[in-house]
C-alpha cells in the first residue's frame, strides 16, 4: 500500500540565537549523569528489535478498548473482520501521530542543542537528538512491517503544537512544549500500549522507547526552574500563556475521522454518532478502565512536573481546572534521583 500522504513536509520559519560554549567544566552534575546514562542505555533499532518474528495477521494492534467506537451500538453491530479492519485502521491512524511527533522532537531538539548555554545540556541533548530518531525509526518500520506502511497526516493539533515550539526562539519555550508537556503525554500513551496492546511486537517496541522518555523528562525538570525563576513578569506571562495553548493541543485529542472513512462501515451521520460516543465516554460515564488509568496517570505526572520546574501558580491552575485537570492533586512525577540512578 502506498503512503496516503498529500503533503510530507512543510518549512517553519524561525530565528534562534546557538550558542558556542567554550567552557569546558562540570557544572550540573546531575545533567552529566543523565548523559552518562543516555549513552549506557543506547538500544539499536536494527538489532535489538525482533524483526523476523512473524507478526499474526489475525491480531488487532491496539486494544480494542482505546477504539473510541469499542462498547457502542456501532462497535456492537461490526463482526470480527470488521472489527478487525477497524483496529488496524485506527491504530494506523494514532501511531501515524505518535510517528510525527518523534520526528518533531528530533528536530527541536537539535535546535536545543545549538540554544541551550551550558556545555553539560548541549551533550544530554546530543543523546535526545538520536534517542528521537531511533523512535522515529523504530515506529515507521513497525509501520511498515504490521501496517502496510499507511501513514496518516498529522493532526491540526499536533502541527500547530510543534509549529509553536520548533518556531520559537526561546529553548525553554521549545523545552516545557516538548519535554514537559508533549513527552508527558507520549509517556503515558506508550505505557498504555506497552501494558495493553494486542500485538506483542508493539509492547515490546513500546516498551523500548519508554526507557528513554524518563532521561527526556528528567532534562526539563534538571534545567527549567532555575530558567523560570529568572523570567521577567512579560516572559513569565509568556511562558504561561504557551502552557496553556501547549496543554490544550494536547489535551484535546482529535476525532480519528479519517481512520474510520477509511473503513467504510459507516455513514457520516453515524460517524458524528461515534464522535459524540467518544465524547461521552471521555466524560468518564462507562470508560474502559485502562483510559481512566491513562487520564489519571498523565494528570498527575502534568501536574508534578509543573510544580517541580515553578510553572503551578495559580494562573497554571485555573488553566489546568479548566481543563479538567485536579490540579491539587498529588501526583508521581518524574523522579529525578530515580532516573538519575537508573
Ligand atoms: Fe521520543
Ligand atoms: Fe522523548
Amino acid at each position: 500500500m502506498a503512503q496516503m500522504h498529500t503533503e510530507t513536509w512543510h518549512p517553519i520559519p524561525s530565528s534562534i540565537d546557538t550558542i558556542y560554549q567554550r567552557d569546558y567544566e562540570v557544572y550540573a552534575p546531575d545533567m552529566r549523569r543523565l548523559y552518562e546514562n543516555a549513552k549506557r542505555d543506547q538500544w539499536n533499532v536494527s538489532r535489538d528489535i525482533d524483526w523476523s518474528a512473524p507478526v499474526d495477521p489475525a491480531r488487532g494492534v491496539f486494544n480494542d478498548g482505546l477504539i473510541d467506537a469499542y462498547g457502542s451500538p456501532y462497535w456492537e453491530r461490526l463482526d470480527a473482520k470488521q472489527r478487525h479492519e477497524l483496529n488496524i485502521e485506527f491504530s494506523a491512524w494514532r501511531l501515524s501521530q505518535l510517528l510525527h511527533g518523534e520526528a518533531g522532537a528530533m528536530i527541536a531538539c537539535s535546535q536545543l542543542v545549538q540554544m541551550v548555554p551550558a556545555i553539560d545540556s548541549k551533550f544530554f541533548m546530543t543523546t535526545q537528538v538520536v534517542d528521537e530518531a531511533r523512535h522515529a525509526e523504530v515506529l515507521a518500520r513497525y509501520m511498515k512491517k504490521k501496517l502496510g506502511n499507511k501513514i496518516y497526516p498529522m493532526t491540526t493539533n499536533l502541527k500547530a503544537l510543534f509549529d509553536q515550539l520548533i518556531g520559537s526562539g526561546k529553548w525553554y519555550i521549545k523545552t516545557i512544549g516538548l519535554q514537559l508537556i508533549a513527552e508527558t503525554l507520549a509517556v503515558s500513551l506508550f505505557r498504555m500500549l506497552a501494558e495493553s496492546s494486542q500485538d506483542p511486537l508493539l509492547c515490546t517496541v513500546s516498551r523500548r522507547i519508554l526507557s528513554d522518555e524518563s532521561r527526556h523528562m528528567g532534562f526539563s525538570v534538571l534545567s527549567l526552574p532555575e530558567q523560570i525563576e529568572q523570567l521577567s513578569e512579560a516572559e513569565r506571562r509568556e511562558v504561561e500563556d504557551f502552557t496553556k495553548e501547549a496543554l490544550r493541543l494536547v489535551l484535546s485529542g482529535q476525532f480519528p475521522r479519517a481512520a474510520y472513512e477509511a473503513v467504510g462501515f459507516f455513514n457520516q451521520a453515524e460517524l458524528d454518532g461515534i464522535q459524540r460516543y467518544r465524547l461521552e465516554v471521555a466524560k468518564g460515564t462507562e470508560q474502559a478502565m485502562f483510559r481512566q488509568l491513562f487520564r489519571r496517570d498523565m494528570h498527575q505526572q502534568v501536574v508534578a512536573n509543573m510544580s517541580k520546574v515553578g510553572l503551578l501558580n495559580d494562573r497554571i491552575k485555573s488553566h489546568l481546572s479548566d481543563l479538567g485537570f485536579n490540579p491539587n492533586a498529588d501526583g508521581r512525577g518524574y523522579n529525578q534521583s530515580a532516573a538519575a540512578a537508573g
